[in-house]
């Protein structure tokens, strides 16, 4: 289903003709029963008390009464748009994913959003953003749920909740709504250093991008891609840009949050519905599948940590271009589902604690967001692919499932057992060798470096970045309550960069404290800057 192709109840009608409300000449029940007229209700004479009898009225307010669904936990404002993805072919050598393949072309719908705040927030916050795309292939849907950060706050699932709950408006009078300045945030990324190098990049001017057409989308964690021989590579997925990335000034994003708090949904639109279709290339960085999953020194099983795109190039495998807005935001944008573990054959997952415990958390959310299990049924989530499941009834249920042993095999219905030859095309996990190993509630020691990679980004800044990087923690960290949570928020910048600490302590007005472990040596990743930036290539 493309936009404007189907109706809410899902069944396909002219193009644009689901823009038109009511369009017949009459209306009627949900039942189809004619109706006469809507504005009054059924009463005891026309000034008499109103009747319980009056089916319309009741019908009406009962399923207006029920229009709210809850909000996405996380990442409720959003604004989304349908597009096409076309595959260069040049990852066909490393993976047997068929919509990469040379000329393949997959529909996608994109999903762009802010994290913390709420569904009526503003979208010019200081703010990570997500990066969403559902690519409709013929082998089932394959969902890249990313971010325009690179890296994550936190290196396992477990402490989601925290860094979450952290990061809301506080609890007793819901204030800040959809900001990082206040003491909960703070006193976490302060006290779990791991997140400094995801807040550092929140601090700079990647955390207001311009548009959404303008900014760069990562897979964040490491992929395991394998191709027809079986032979696998690891992977991070980066999307780019081709208008290059752009962010507004801090005092920019005031006054456009203010003067239009829908300023990215409304340039994401506006600029669909005017032709200007925003396009990015999406690449890969490619690792050798290793015993250790490292690279250069770099834990690839560590979110929070990149790998500098000088020591691997990110290589163009395909060209997404979004060019038709959704008929109706609530169908389509609020009811999408996207889920990590929506997998494709020649795409697979990595043991990134961060990423297996996504693995758990879209599904079990979305049931109840979506109020039951059956959402892959909503005309925004059905894949394009054939689909033969034996899952069968509950909530919302709206296939008619025929026979009767929705087992496999069955000697009733013509089930037969899986057929020889039955794992071509099909999605087959890597065997992946798992090492012995004892359980325990610990993390590597290569997860344990939390302050390096902050210091590359702050040194490849431009002059001009870090300028903008000192003002937003003076701001940010001066809205604090607590002394103790500033002093803490300037010795994890000890731990970055000396004088980006004395910067932001004179701003705060105290004492620079000295960095607790040693500086990181580490070369400027000229790449990290948004300024003077090489890509995009043409
Ligand atoms: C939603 C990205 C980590 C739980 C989202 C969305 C994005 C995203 C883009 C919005 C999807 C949409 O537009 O509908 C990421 C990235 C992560 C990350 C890039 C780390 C690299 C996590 C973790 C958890 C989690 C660790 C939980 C353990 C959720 C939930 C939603 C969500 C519950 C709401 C989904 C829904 O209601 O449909 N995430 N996320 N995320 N994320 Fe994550």
């Amino acid at each position: 289903q493309g936009p404007d192709t189907y109706s809410p109840t899902g069944q396909a009608t002219g193009a644009r003709q689901s823009r038109i409300a009511q369009a017949d000449a009459y209306l009627t029940t949900a039942n189809g029963t004619r109706l006469y007229e809507t504005d009054h209700s059924l009463k005891a004479g026309p000034r008499g008390p109103v009747l319980l009898q009056d089916h319309h009225l009741r019908e009406k307010i009962t399923h207006f009464d029920h229009e709210r669904i809850p909000e996405r936990v996380v990442h409720a404002r959003g604004a989304a748009a349908h597009g096409v993805f076309q595959a260069y072919g040049s990852a066909s050598g490393i993976t047997k994913a068929a919509f990469l393949a040379e000329g393949a072309e997959t529909p996608v719908f994109v999903r762009f959003s802010t994290v913390l705040g709420s569904r009526g927030s503003a979208d010019t916050v200081r703010d990570t953003r997500g990066f969403a795309t559902k690519f409709y292939t013929d082998e089932g849907v394959f969902d890249l749920v990313g971010n325009n950060i690179p890296v994550f706050f936190i290196q396992d699932a477990i402490k989601f909740p925290d860094i979450i709950h952290a990061g809301k408006p506080h609890p007793d009078r819901e204030i800040p709504q959809a900001q990082s300045a206040h003491d909960t945030f703070w006193d976490f990324v302060t006290l779990h250093t791991e997140a400094t190098h995801h807040t550092l990049w929140n601090m700079s001017d990647r955390g207001i991008p311009r548009s959404y057409r303008m900014m760069e989308g990562f897979g964040v964690h490491t992929f395991r891609l394998v191709n027809g021989e079986g032979e696998t590579t690891l992977v991070k997925f980066h999307w780019k840009p081709k208008l290059g990335v752009h962010s507004q000034m801090w005092e920019e994003a005031q006054i456009t949050g203010g003067v239009d708090p829908d300023f990215h949904r409304r340039d994401l639109a506006d600029a669909i519905e005017a032709g200007a279709f925003p396009q990015w290339e999406l690449g890969v960085q490619t690792f050798p599948d290793t015993p250790d999953e490292m690279f250069e020194g770099i834990d690839l099983l560590d979110p929070t940590k990149i790998v500098p795109e000088e020591l691997a190039p990110v290589r163009p495998i395909g060209l997404m271009t979004l060019n038709a807005n959704p008929s109706n935001f609530f169908a389509e944008t609020e009811q999408v589902a996207f889920h990590v573990g929506h997998l494709v054959p020649g795409i697979d997952v990595t043991n990134d604690a961060l990423m297996q415990g996504r693995l758990f958390s879209y599904v079990d959310t979305q049931i109840t967001r979506l109020g039951g299990p059956n959402f892959t049924q909503l005309p925004i989530n059905r894949t394009h692919a054939p689909v033969n499941d034996m899952l069968r009834d509950g909530m919302h249920q709206t296939a008619v499932h025929r026979g009767v042993a929705p087992y496999r095999p069955n000697s009733l219905d013509g089930g037969c057992p899986f057929l020889a030859g039955a794992e071509t095309g099909a999605y087959i996990e890597v065997p992946v060798e798992v090492p012995a190993a004892r359980k325990v509630r610990d993390a590597a020691a290569s997860f344990d470096d939390h302050f390096s990679q902050a210091r590359q980004f702050w040194l490849s800044m431009t002059p001009t970045e870090q300028a903008h990087i000192i003002a937003a923690y003076t701001f940010e960290l001066g809205k604090c309550w607590e002394t103790a949570v500033k002093e803490r928020g300037l010795r994890s910048l000890a731990n970055i960069d000396p004088e980006l600490c004395a910067q932001v302590a004179t701003g705060l007005g105290l004492p620079a404290p000295e960095p607790s472990v040693p500086l990181a040596t580490v070369e400027p990743s000229p790449a990290l800057s948004q300024i003077g930036r090489e890509w995009p290539v043409d």
